[in-house]
């Protein structure tokens, strides 16, 4: 499959600059040398440089020597000139390979910096949902969210934000605040949170893994709308023969088409995804990964042209690294459908897509109930 990698256009422009900044030194100095000959009657046009003592003739001038000498500075002005704009060059084509989807183009606004630092988690959900999503964020502290200690493990749970614009921001900015100092859990970064950056949200959360929650074993990108059977997840990457790095796996997708129309939801212009279909992928409502991949994800997403279905990027950042996506150990504990609740079934899974966040509290507390479910 075709990979599209933005050019680094720097490039170009510096070996042209070299270039010319080359050919006008050359002009320079054979002029001169030209000049000169013509001037001290030198039919062979040897060079010989100022700084070298070379046999004095009565009509030479001191003004020919005075030249030559300033002749030298300038070519060594000339030469530090260069390297100074080699320089600039390469840092403007760093800057330019940093696109729009690039974290690093963001700052975070609430960061929860001491979170991982009193204890490292050996799993970290990353729940990204909508500044005004409170219900979503209620209902998962009260269920899956509110589950820290599992098999013995540590386990945590944070939601990622953007920024709304509009009337209101700064009351619900203030609202979030004050959410955040009860239950330390939110992470919001100074992006606008829509649907088309969602890759940019999933980005973001991948550098917050980097930066504030290195040493944690694995991550979970989890949707806000999903049931999630966090014992059941624990007890799959406990497996001896799950591995620690490099490491990626949910719902895979094969081959999937690239949507061309244009009032699709996940329509995505060939100008950005070139391709038919997208490499091998984990579906977004819910995908696991060991805690080295963000780094190598936010490092390779630098050359990689943003489109908006985040699975599929990640997907894409796992093909530049040379990596492909696991099939869990049993595929059928990821459900992307909503076939009702059936408390035996919802035991065994370990994701499953709900209708609304009642139903992820109504479900939790009757699985939840003693008494076995199957
Ligand atoms: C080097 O750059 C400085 C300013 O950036 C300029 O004044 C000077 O003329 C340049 N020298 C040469 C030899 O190009
Ligand atoms: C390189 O960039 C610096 C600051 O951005 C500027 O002051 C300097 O003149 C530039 N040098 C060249 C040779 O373009
Ligand atoms: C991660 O572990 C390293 C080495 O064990 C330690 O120096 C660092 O402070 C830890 N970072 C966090 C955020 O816990
Ligand atoms: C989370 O669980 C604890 C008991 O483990 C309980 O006391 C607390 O009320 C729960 N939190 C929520 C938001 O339901
Ligand atoms: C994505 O976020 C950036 C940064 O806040 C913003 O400039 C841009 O308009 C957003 N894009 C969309 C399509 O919402």
């Amino acid at each position: 499959m075709e990979t599209k990698v933005t050019k680094p256009d720097g490039k170009k422009s510096l070996n042209c600059n070299s270039f010319l900044y080359y050919r006008f030194l050359f002009l320079v100095l054979f002029t001169v040398t030209v000049v000169c000959s013509r001037l001290l009657c030198i039919n062979s046009l040897t060079w010989f440089p100022a700084h070298v003592h070379y046999p004095k003739t009565p009509w030479i001038n001191r003004t020919h020597e005075v030249n030559m000498t300033a002749l030298n500075s300038n070519m060594t002005a000339l030469n530090s000139n260069t390297t100074a704009l080699n320089g600039n060059v390469s840092s403007m084509t760093t800057t330019l390979q940093y696109h729009s989807a690039h974290p690093r183009n963001y700052r975070f606004i609430m960061d929860n910096t001491e979170a991982c630092k009193v204890k490292t988690p050996f799993l970290v959900l990353m729940v990204p949902v909508a500044p005004g999503n409170l219900a979503a964020r209620h209902a998962i502290r009260k269920t899956w969210g509110n589950e820290t200690l599992v098999q013995g493990e540590l386990v945590q749970t944070f939601f990622m934000l953007g920024l709304n614009k509009g009337p209101g921001t700064e009351q619900q900015q203030e609202a979030l605040k004050q959410e955040n100092l009860l239950h330390h859990d939110l992470i919001q970064s100074n992006f606008m949170d829509t649907y088309q950056n969602l890759t940019t949200k999933t980005m973001v959360i991948m550098d917050w893994l980097v930066t504030h929650c290195p040493n944690a074993s694995y991550a979970m990108k989890v949707d806000s709308d999903m049931f999630l059977n966090i014992e059941n997840l624990v007890n799959m990457l406990k497996k001896p023969d799950i591995p620690k790095v490099n490491y990626l796996t949910g719902m895979l997708m094969w081959n999937r088409p690239v949507v061309r129309t244009k009032n699709s939801k996940w329509y995505v212009p060939e100008e950005l995804y070139p391709d038919h279909t997208y490499p091998t992928y984990t579906l977004g409502m819910g995908y696991i990964f060991s805690n080295d991949l963000p780094e190598k994800f936010v490092e390779i997403s630098k050359s990689i042209k943003p489109f908006n279905i985040e699975d599929a990027y990640i997907g894409m950042c796992m093909k530049l690294l040379g990596l492909t996506p696991s099939g869990p150990p049993n595929p059928s504990q990821f459900k992307a459908y909503n076939s009702g609740y059936n408390r035996c079934e919802f035991s065994q899974v370990i994701t499953y897509i709900l209708g609304s966040a009642q139903q992820l509290v109504k479900y939790w507390t009757d699985l939840k109930k003693p008494g076995s479910p199957c």
